[in-house]
């Protein structure tokens, strides 16, 4: 008999709720909607009218509702943790959108938290739950490119000023999924060296775009680059792309394999993007929650993946020296 679908509270309806995760609850038969919440009364009671869920009035009145099960936290970054330590001592599992935290004690106390409470605390690192990217990092794994050399993730989207200056700066908004990506496919780099730009817009003061070169333990250097400044209309896109190459192959993995049009939001229209959403939540619920797996980037790999950020913010500081990441 098929179990029933696990009911998920949204805290946080901006941008990513309304979009990539009410396409991915509405083509779920494993999760479904089971409220929201948001502070902002009017986006609250949209999307509530959307999904056809109660909005709560306050975080607490969603977290008290036993018929919830789980939560997904979609808030700006800076109340993630608050609001995943709450839903871990009110007994929720809770999905957390990257970046995870800000730092690595943060993270530390998640652990402990979801340890103590016997819950899943799963971070969002939605692109690696692609199948591409998991066939590609099996093939690593078993050896079928030799020994990996060169490594390249790509990431160019040209973001207008006023969501440029929503979402801040490349490194810690954009280079996070790079870093837990690189963890994912090939492990713990040594050594980091990075430099940052900013190329146009008046009210964006950080960068927009972001360049790290990471070195790994056998000498493979691996390129991750992140632009909000343009896109690639070229007829070879890079807009993400992963390449990986080793003594005896290599693995390509693109955005640009399908493309529709669609103006809801940005990159709406790239099913890769929407795909990864999908994958991770059907993961968190039937694999994580339901079979116990563990996720397949942790808040272990949300934790190495801020060192390697502070590890690059280190290197902006000494004029692009390499630096050694601290694990
Ligand atoms: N994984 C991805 O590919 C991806 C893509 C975009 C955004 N994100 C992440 O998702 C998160 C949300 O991004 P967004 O673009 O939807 O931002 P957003 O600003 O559009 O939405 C955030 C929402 O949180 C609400 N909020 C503010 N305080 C709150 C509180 N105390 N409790 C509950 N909700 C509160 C705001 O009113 C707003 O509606 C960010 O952490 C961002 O980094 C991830």
């Amino acid at each position: 008999m098929a179990s029933k679908p696990i009911s998920l509270g949204l805290i946080g309806t901006g941008i990513v709720a309304a979009g990539p995760y009410r396409k991915a609850l509405e083509r779920s038969t494993a999760v479904k909607a089971g409220g929201l919440f948001d502070p902002d009364a009017a986006k609250a009671s949209a999307l509530a009218e959307a999904l056809e869920v109660r909005a709560y009035p306050d975080l607490d009145a969603l977290l008290s509702d036993a018929s919830i099960d789980a939560v997904a936290v979609l808030s700006p970054n800076h109340l993630h943790v608050d609001i995943a330590l709450r839903s871990l001592r009110a007994g929720k599992h809770v999905l957390v959108e990257k970046p995870v935290a800000e730092t690595v004690e943060e993270i530390e106390q998640l652990e402990a938290a979801a340890q103590r409470a016997g819950k899943v605390c799963m971070p969002a690192h939605n692109y690696i739950y692609n199948p591409s990217l998991i066939r590609a990092k099996r093939l690593i794994g078993e050896g079928r490119l030799g020994t990996v050399a060169s490594g390249w993730i790509l990431y160019n989207i040209f973001h207008p000023e006023e969501i440029a200056c929503h979402y801040g700066g490349v490194l810690r908004e954009v280079c996070v999924h790079h870093a837990y990506s690189l963890l994912f496919l090939l492990g713990k780099p040594a050594k980091v060296s990075a430099q940052l730009s900013r190329v146009h817009y008046h009210e964006l003061t950080c960068e927009d775009q972001a360049m790290l070169t990471c070195t790994m333990p056998g000498g493979a250097l691996v390129h991750l680059w992140a632009s909000f400044a343009a896109s690639d209309p070229t007829s070879d896109p890079w807009t993400v792309v992963y390449k990986i190459l080793g003594t005896n192959g290599g693995i390509a993995y693109t955005w640009d394999d399908a493309r529709y049009d669609d103006t809801g939001g940005p990159a709406w229209g790239i099913p890769n993007y929407l795909d990864g959403f999908y994958q991770e939540l059907e993961f968190f619920v039937t694999q994580a929650i339901r079979n116990g797996e563990t996720p397949l980037s942790t808040l272990a790999d949300a934790r190495d993946a801020i060192r390697i950020i502070e590890a690059a913010e280190s290197s902006v500081a000494k004029a692009g020296t390499s630096v050694e990441v601290h694990y």
